[in-house]
Order: C-alpha cells, then sequence, then structure tokens
C-alpha cells in the first residue's frame, strides 16, 4: 500500500514521470531471446526480464519490478536499474560514476525517451536515453538485436553540459541481472604459449573481477569473454548459459556481483584502473560494444551463435574465403635473404598452399633486423639480406605461382632504430625513470595523431610501393611499459583509452584504404582478440605454441568465442614425438598455414601435406563456413573430437584425436551432432597416409543422420597422439 502511495504520488508530481509510467515496457528481442525494460512510476529504466523470448506480448505488462534493497524496500525507483549511477540508491557496484563540476559524486538517470528502429528484417536498433534531473548529464543506451543469430551488442554514449570537464571514473558498456539459485563462471586464464585456459568457479556473495591491464592488447593473463551457468554448471548441450564478450582492445573489466538478495549482477566495460577520464562539456565518451547471447541448451549452442553473427557481421570479410600459407618464421627466424625465401616460395607452390608469408627480420638498415634487439621502426627492407626488396619478392612469389605476404609490428620500436633516434617523444616511456622493456621494444604513442599517421603509412607505403602485396600479419608483442604518454602531458589518465582509440583509428583508416586486404592480427600469440579489433582482421593468431597437443586446447578454448575461420593454425616441427599427420590434422581444423621447412619432411610427410591441403581446399566450405560442434572434451577424457557441419546438412567433417588414452582404456563411441536426421551419409576416413588403409570400421558404409547422432561411431582408439578426419556425405 505504502509503495502504491509513493508511486501514485512520483507520478502525480512530475508529469515527465507520468508520461514515464505510462510507456508499455521496451522490448529488445531476438528470435529466442526477450530484454524487456521498463521504467518505474518514478521514471527510472529497470531491467524486468531477460531470458526466453515471451510468448505473449500481453504478459509484458505484468512483469515486477525488481527491488532487491530488502531491509526498507519501498522506494519502487531502487531495484534492477539498467545503468545505475553512482551515489544512488542502490549500494552496489554503479555501471556510471561521475564527479561534477561542484565536486559533487552522484548521478542518478531519468528515462527520457526509447526509439526502436528496423535495419533489416533481421536487425533492430533501440537506443534509449536517460538524463539526469540534476546536473546536465546524458546517457544513449545502445543495443542491437540479432534476430536469427540471437545475439544482442550494447554499448553507452556519455554526454554532458557543464561548464567544464567532469571526472568519468566508470563508465560500463552495459550491466545485466540475473536471479537463479546458483551461478557458475566460467573463466579463460593463462600466459604466453599457454592460453585461454578454461576453469569453472561458482559465484557466491561478494564480486569477482576478470580485468586486464596490458594497454596496447586486451588479453594475456585474462581474456576479454566468459561464461556464466545459470542455476547450474554450464555444459556443452544443456543449461541455461550467458556468454558475454566485450570489443576493446586494451584494459578491460567485467564485474559478477552476487548481491545481497543472491542476484547477480554482470558488468562490462573497459577497466577503470589509472584511467579517471576528464569529459568535456559537449564530447561524446562512446564504450566498447559488449556482445551477449542466452543459451538455454549449453555452452555449444552459443557458441554456434556467435559465430554466425560474427561470421554475418563483426569479423572482417567474416563470410569470405582465406588463404592457406606458409610462413618462414619457425623454419628460418632471423636468418635468412633473398635466395632462401625465393626457395621457400617453391616449398610453398610444392605444398600447394595460396600464399607465402615473410614474417619478421626482413627490414632495417642502419640498426639491421638480425634479432629482436634492433631494427623495430625502420620498415624498408634490409639491402644486405633482400637486395631487391619486397618488390622483387613479390615478383619472384608470382614467379613461384603464389601470393606474397608479410610481417609487420607497426605500433612497436626498438630503441635501437632510426625511428627512435628520429621521434624519441613518438615512444611511451618515463622521463624520469628507468625504462624496463618487454621484448626490447618500446610501445610507439598512439595517442599522439602523428604517430597514427606514422603507423597507417607503414602499410600504406608498403601497399603503395608493392599492389602485389597480398596479406599482411600485423603483431603487436608488447604491452605497454613504462606508463606514459609525451603527447598526453598533464592527462596521463587518458593514457590507456585514447592509447586504444588511437589504434582503432589507425585500423579503420587501413580498412577504407584496403577493404580487401586479408590480415592477421597477431600478439604474441592470441593476445589480441576481441571483437573490435577483429572488425578490421580477417583472422587472428591463437598461440605461438604450436604443439598440436596443446593447440588442442587452445583452439577448444578460444572456438566458445571465435569461428574457426577466424583462428589461424600453422602445422609447425613442434612436438615431433607427434606425426606429421597429427599436427596436420590438429591445424586442419581451422584456417590452415604451415610453418615449417620441406626440407624437414619426407617425401611421405610431404605428400601427406600436399594431400592435406588438397582436401583442405576441396572441404573449405564446410570448415570456414559450416557450424562447428564440440562432441569431446580434451579436458573431461583422454580425447577429443569436434564437427564442422556445412549450412545445408549434406556435407560434415568429424575431425577425431586420442591424446594421451590409457593401457585398455574403454572407449565410447562419439555421437556426432548436427545432421539431418532423416538423411542417409556416407562415411569415409580421408588424411590418410600414402599407402595406408583406413582401420576405421565405418569408412565406406552408410548410416542414417538419426544413427550417427544417437548410437554414433566408434572412432577412438588408445594409440597415443593418434588423430582421423572423417568425411560425412550426404547421399
Ligand atoms: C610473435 C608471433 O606470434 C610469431 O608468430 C612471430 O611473428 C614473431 N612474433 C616474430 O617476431
Amino acid at each position: 500500500m505504502k509503495k502504491e502511495l509513493i508511486a501514485c504520488l512520483l507520478a502525480c508530481l512530475s508529469p515527465a514521470a507520468s508520461e514515464a509510467a505510462e510507456r508499455s515496457p521496451i522490448r529488445i528481442s531476438t528470435h529466442e531471446t526477450d530484454l524487456i525494460l521498463t521504467i518505474t512510476p518514478g521514471g527510472r529504466l529497470q531491467q524486468a526480464y531477460l531470458g526466453k523470448r515471451l510468448a505473449n506480448e500481453s504478459d509484458l505488462a505484468s512483469l515486477p519490478y525488481y527491488n532487491t534493497q530488502g531491509s526498507d524496500g519501498s522506494s519502487p525507483a531502487k531495484g534492477w536499474e539498467v545503468y545505475p549511477g553512482s551515489g544512488a540508491e542502490d549500494y552496489f557496484e554503479p555501471a556510471l560514476a561521475i564527479t561534477h563540476n561542484d565536486g559533487n559524486m552522484t548521478t542518478v538517470l531519468s528515462f527520457v525517451s526509447a526509439e526502436t528502429k528496423k535495419i533489416d528484417d533481421n536487425v533492430t536498433e533501440t537506443v534509449i536515453r536517460l538524463k539526469d534531473n540534476v546536473y546536465p548529464v546524458e546517457v544513449a543506451l545502445h543495443y542491437m538485436a540479432y534476430g536469427k543469430e540471437n545475439i544482442i551488442k550494447s554499448w553507452s554514449l556519455i554526454t554532458h553540459r557543464e561548464k567544464k570537464p567532469v571526472t568519468l571514473w566508470r563508465y560500463a558498456s552495459n550491466m545485466l541481472y540475473f536471479e537463479n539459485a546458483a551461478y557458475f563462471l566460467t573463466e579463460f586464464s593463462g600466459d604466453w604459449a599457454k592460453e585461454v585456459n578454461m576453469s569453472l568457479q561458482e559465484l557466491k556473495f561478494g564480486k569477482k573481477v576478470i580485468e586486464t591491464k596490458l594497454g596496447s592488447r586486451a588479453a594475456m593473463h585474462a581474456y576479454p569473454f566468459f561464461e556464466v551457468g545459470l542455476g547450474r554448471a554450464p555444459e556443452e548441450n544443456e543449461g541455461e548459459v550467458l556468454m558475454g564478450t566485450i570489443g576493446w582492445t586494451g584494459n578491460f573489466q567485467f564485474t559478477f556481483e552476487v548481491d545481497n538478495a543472491g542476484n547477480l549482477r554482470v558488468i562490462s566495460g573497459i577497466n577503470p584502473y589509472a584511467s579517471a577520464y576528464e569529459l568535456k562539456p559537449g564530447e561524446v565518451f562512446a564504450t566498447p560494444e559488449f556482445i551477449f547471447t542466452l543459451s538455454d541448451c549449453g555452452k555449444g549452442k552459443a557458441s554456434r551463435d556467435i559465430h554466425r553473427w560474427a561470421r554475418e557481421y563483426q569479423l572482417k570479410d567474416g563470410k569470405g574465403d582465406r588463404l592457406t600459407l606458409l610462413n618462414n618464421w619457425e623454419a628460418t627466424g632471423f636468418n635468412f635473404d633473398q635466395p632462401k625465401l625465393e626457395g621457400l616460395m617453391k616449398e610453398a607452390k610444392t605444398l600447394g598452399v595460396d600464399m607465402f608469408l615473410l614474417d619478421d627480420g626482413w627490414f632495417a638498415n642502419k640498426y639491421p633486423r638480425a634479432n629482436d634487439r634492433a631494427g623495430l621502426g625502420d620498415w624498408e627492407a634490409n639491402r644486405s639480406k633482400l637486395p631487391g626488396g619486397v618488390a622483387r619478392l613479390v615478383q619472384a612469389a608470382g614467379e613461384a605461382g603464389v601470393r606474397f605476404g608479410i610481417w609487420i609490428e607497426p605500433e612497436m620500436v626498438n630503441p635501437r632504430s632510426e625511428l627512435f633516434e628520429k621521434h624519441p617523444d613518438w615512444v611511451i616511456r618515463q622521463p624520469d625513470r628507468e625504462t624496463y622493456y618487454y621484448r626490447n621494444q618500446l610501445v610507439l604513442d598512439l595517442a599522439n595523431p602523428k604517430v597514427q599517421d606514422h603507423v597507417f603509412g607503414v602499410v600504406d607505403n608498403l601497399m603503395k610501393e608493392n599492389p602485389g602485396l597480398a596479406y599482411f600479419k600485423w603483431d603487436c608483442n608488447s604491452p605497454i611499459t613504462n606508463v606514459y604518454s609525451p603527447y598526453l602531458k598533464d592527462k596521463q589518465n587518458h593514457l590507456y583509452i585514447d592509447h586504444v582509440r588511437g589504434v582503432y583509428n589507425v585500423f579503420r583508416r587501413v580498412k577504407e584504404s584496403y577493404p580487401d586486404l586479408p590480415m592477421m592480427l597477431c600478439s604474441g600469440g592470441g593476445a589480441r582478440c576481441d571483437y573490435e579489433a577483429l572488425k578490421y582482421f580477417t583472422e587472428f593468431w591463437c598461440s605461438d605454441n604450436t604443439d598440436p597437443v596443446e593447440r588442442l586446447y587452445i583452439q577448444w578454448g578460444f572456438s566458445q568465442f571465435f569461428p574457426t575461420k577466424a583462428m589461424s593454425a600453422h602445422v609447425t616441427s613442434w612436438n615431433r614425438r607427434t606425426g606429421i599427420k597429427f599436427r596436420t590434422d590438429v591445424a586442419m581444423m581451422c584456417k590452415l598455414g604451415f610453418d615449417i621447412s620441406l626440407k624437414d619432411m619426407d617425401e611421405k610427410e610431404l605428400a601427406y601435406c600436399r594431400q592435406a591441403v588438397a582436401n583442405y581446399n576441396r572441404l573449405k566450405d564446410v570448415i570456414l563456413n559450416g557450424d562447428f560442434y564440440r562432441l569431446v572434451s580434451p579436458y573431461e577424457t583422454n580425447h577429443t573430437a569436434v564437427m564442422h557441419v556445412g549450412e545445408s546438412q549434406s556435407k560434415a567433417l568429424l575431425y577425431v584425436y586420442d591424446i594421451n588414452p590409457r593401457f585398455g582404456e574403454k572407449l565410447l563411441p562419439v555421437k556426432l551432432q548436427g545432421l539431418d536426421a532423416s538423411s542417409t551419409y556416407r562415411i569415409e576416413e580421408i588424411n590418410l597416409p600414402e599407402g595406408a588403409r583406413s582401420r576405421l570400421g565405418a569408412t565406406g558404409k552408410t548410416f542414417t543422420g538419426d544413427y550417427l547422432m544417437k548410437v554414433g561411431l566408434s572412432v577412438f582408439t588408445t594409440s597415443q597422439n593418434n588423430s582421423r578426419i572423417i568425411e560425412i556425405t550426404q547421399i
């Protein structure tokens, strides 16, 4: 009764509030999910529902207000506020925090308007405007809902008209609430060469924060994505799960807070660490995009939805083809010259791949890039190694019958370089402290527009001088060290944010100038793996660790969020205890490349690789564009199996790996997924070594999709490091 009275009073007192109270709920929907926001009688925006799509529009009116305060829960303004400001009624982490010109640190946002527009038959964009009734601060919450793919992407725009700059010290992209009996978080942690390890923990009262402070990349120790099982631990094909990821190539932060009422609040955004941001009047602070999906049948479906969305909407050339390649890094390191590279180009042709990719070490003259201690920043070909320059390499690749791609790391500099000598003020480093290095290099100050021009110029000059260049591998080996921007001077608190924005300015210019140029995003392994950077890159390098056994785990981890066509995987000489077949079969499930000298292979091994490349090309559409099913987890068994199913379900590929089986271990059949139950399929083991016959009982036989998915196939063995690739064709 008391509650109703207050609500009525508020509504009567404020015309804006009464108008708001009459508004129907704001519905942000995919084909499977509803995010429903309501405006309280006091004019505040609340999350009323997030879950499976509701069948009846009329039920929206019955949705309750969420009041989580417990002790004195009288005000309807309290509760699941969509974008809570600091210092208001809620005592948990805010989405937004501002110090206003008069020193006041509270912000309370009221609803102003909402507008939903149809972008096309599949996508809608909803913009909700909020404002503080005391301070001239406005926030626009943006939501893009992708119907078929069941994805919602959201971000916020913050602006104000106070007299002087305000200080932003929290600026979330998005905040979500969940009301379940329990919450289980899968986090991804790692380090260089041991990326994306998955671990599960139950979230209890209080906060769990996942964040990084690396500056020039999102990841290394933690990754910019997470999974939350709602009610129970998330499984591959069962259970309700939230999967979320942030598109920010720098310090990010996810906060998972279980509050006094046992509800979970998930806040995603830039990490505000050392980044209190001074926003000028009229300036707009745009947060990164937070992308999420809800699945009620486990992680596998959620991953496939994200993959489809990424291919369709986010990844550079997401629907396009990908080039197979031979890279020289593992085979030569810095030690090569023109004849050696020309030899490798011929090897690329022999292998049957599309391209030869020249890695680090091709540039710099005054301080030649003979190792990683010098030359970075001086992007002209080294005259003694490559007297004909890049132009001759492009030409030689053409003569060998392959395309030519090149490695750069344009955001970085070695102190032993001409670039550093000419422009010491272009470098992030401390004026009065001893410099410390990560891989002997420093990060250029990308907040500085002149530095942005320089970095863009690295690609632009190479492309203008060598229009035949077919591919770039763009590396980024150092986090920001010696954190001080000479350009930002007394605005060091802007460094982490303005640096990343500077990086995006460059990426944007490169994409605008060279929209069809395929590019690999590389960062000493999988440290740059976020969906903002991937708007500008066709693929990313998952790890410098190319041991195929390790890669099975790494690929399993990244595949939670990224389509396999975006995950570069190369066959190398790492872990020679595994044969060339195992190494190749592991790389085949992603974007295939080689980084190995053919001289390290005997004739049979070479023949195997050639056959694998031919199979890859023949089956590329399924591998690059098919749905990915994770069937057997390497985390739970001594084996692993995954599958690609082509769009029409007429072709599928099953990849099977025995990693470390026990003697006499019980082997379970693998139940396939994604096939058409009523169709009949032929099973054929492919990628067999020359002269070998398949020992798979099912090869050459036919089965219904129903049988394959319910009974399965006996494909595992007790041999160590054994692999099988099985082609499944509808007949
Ligand atoms: C790190 C990358 O991950 C490697 O593939 C290679 O390109 C080296 N950098 C070159 O310095």
